[in-house]
């Protein structure tokens, strides 16, 4: 990306959901912008951003491979990074035996593989520069043992952790890092995770540009973690002084196949 006088700020899973609207909050605040996601869909999120009059480069990667994330970090032509979102992440739902291992091992690889080989590099030129934000999106899944979504539950517990631990190595360096935990989120997260026939799936959830907002503050701030909203903020809260396998049945009747609503019948067509 050619120079310019504006901060850069990196945004991965930015065409959709709260991704895309990280990306707006920095274009509201004068970051040009470098974007990223793995379907053809990132170029019309790109275009919509360069409507708030900064500079917006897309760039189509499956950030669950190393060699997607080397794609999006040449992007960059070594301008230096002011801020890096690391936000794309993906679901599944059901059981884990279930499951397919080649979709398992997807969900893995973004949210956990792909996205610290890319903080690896965009943090380390940022402790050169001893300047830098990092936010990760995490989630208030992590707090919990996350029964029929036990794989992602477990990347979420990972960032959460590794955001915290990666701030305090970081203390004093100029470079902070900030972990936003959001809870269910009105986004097509639940759609692509194959849970719309759970409670969790059907339930009213949050909108995802307040939950955008509250990490991009807590991110400008260089605070440590946030929770997106009160109602989530108490269920963590609880959360840490509860037993494991209790939290682990509570997850079960939110996200057991079939813990949603049925459709009327008739209603499928
Ligand atoms: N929605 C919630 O309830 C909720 C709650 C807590 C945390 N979160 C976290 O919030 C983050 C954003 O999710 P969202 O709710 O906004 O869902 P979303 O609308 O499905 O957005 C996910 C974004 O990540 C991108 N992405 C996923 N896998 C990718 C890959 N392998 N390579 C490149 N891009 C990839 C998607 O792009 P493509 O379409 O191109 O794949 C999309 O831009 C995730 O990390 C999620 O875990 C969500």
């Amino acid at each position: 990306m050619a120079s310019n006088t504006r901060p850069l700020a990196i945004v991965t899973g930015a065409s959709s959901g709260i991704g895309y609207e990280l990306a707006k909050c920095c274009a509201e605040e004068g970051f040009d912008l470098l974007i990223a996601a793995d379907e053809p869909e990132i170029r019309q999120a790109a275009g919509s951003l360069q409507a708030l009059g900064v500079a917006v480069q897309a760039v189509q990667a499956d950030l669950a491979t190393l060699e997607g994330v080397d794609k999006l970090y040449a992007a960059a032509q070594g301008r230096p990074v002011d801020g890096l979102l690391a936000n794309a992440g993906r679901g599944l739902g059901r059981a884990f035996l279930d499951q397919s291992f080649d979709d398992i091992r997807h969900v893995v690889d973004t949210n956990i593989t792909g996205t610290i080989y890319l903080i690896h590099k965009v943090g380390n030129d940022m402790r050169a520069r001893g300047q830098g934000r990092i936010l990760i999106t995490g989630s208030i899944a992590g707090y919990m043992p996350g029964t029929y979504q036990a794989v992602y539950n477990g990347t979420k517990a990972f960032l959460d952790s590794f955001s915290v631990a990666l701030k305090h190595e970081l203390n004093d360096s100029g470079v902070t890092v900030t972990c936003l935990m959001p809870g269910p989120t009105e986004t097509e997260f639940f759609e692509r995770a194959d849970m719309m026939d759970t409670k969790v799936g059907q339930q009213k959830k949050d909108d995802p540009a307040d939950v955008a907002r509250t990490g991009f503050k807590a991110m400008m701030k260089g605070e440590t973690d946030v929770v997106a909203g009160v109602k989530n903020k108490l269920q963590t809260a609880v959360a840490s002084v509860t037993p494991a396998d209790m939290l682990a049945e509570q997850h079960r009747k939110m996200a057991e196949p079939g813990t949603g609503k049925q459709k009327e019948r008739g209603q499928d067509g």
